[in-house]
């Protein structure tokens, strides 16, 4: 009997090369394109998060609101999107972070959370941890507080857990 993990695994498709040379890109399509599988994984996250209080799924664009938004139906709480800058309309918070080369910046409503909330941040893959770190950032400006984030996948060799010191974190398949 394979494991979730084993599953989630045999779900994700490596790409070599892409989206430059040397870089392998874990495609998660074949996994959404499975519906027992996708299934698994959210009712894994609800079931995970079930009786602790959450208010608020916080999902990271974009391929993160492809299991943050369906959490968050399951689990019967708000979802809050993170989005990539000068893509939210209303009023927003704005945390920069550092790539290898340059910076990037994700932003939310200022109203994204409530000031008590308790929130689960959900992003597909954690890598070097800036995004999911900026992320946090943001939902602890609105005076809301993380429980957990989550991924699907973790590229552990990325030590993106050390950028994310102080926060729990799970993710169900690590590479
Ligand atoms: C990827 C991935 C995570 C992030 C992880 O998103 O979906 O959001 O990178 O990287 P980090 O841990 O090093 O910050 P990407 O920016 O490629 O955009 P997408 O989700 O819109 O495809
Ligand atoms: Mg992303």
């Amino acid at each position: 009997m394979e494991t979730l993990e084993e599953r989630i695994k045999a779900g994700i498709r490596d790409v070599p090369d892409f989206p430059e040379e040397g870089v392998i890109f874990k495609d998660i399509t074949p996994l959404l394109n499975c519906p027992e599988l996708f299934h698994e994984v959210i009712e894994h996250f609800r079931a995970r998060y079930e009786g602790r209080d959450i208010d608020h799924v916080v999902a990271i664009e974009s391929r993160g609101f492809l299991f943050g938004a369906p959490l968050a139906y399951a689990m019967g709480v708000g979802l809050s999107l993170v989005r990539k800058p000068n893509k939210l309309p209303h009023k927003t918070f704005g945390v920069d972070y550092a790539l290898e080369y340059g910076t990037d910046r994700v932003e939310m409503h200022v109203d994204g959370v409530d000031d008590d909330s308790r929130v689960v941040v959900v992003d597909d893959v954690l890598a070097t941890g800036g995004t999911a770190a900026a992320t946090c950032e943001l939902v602890e400006r609105c005076g809301a507080s993380v429980v957990e984030c989550a991924f699907l996948i973790e590229l552990d060799f990325l030590n993106g857990r050390e950028k994310l010191e102080g926060h729990e974190v799970h993710s169900l398949a690590v590479y």
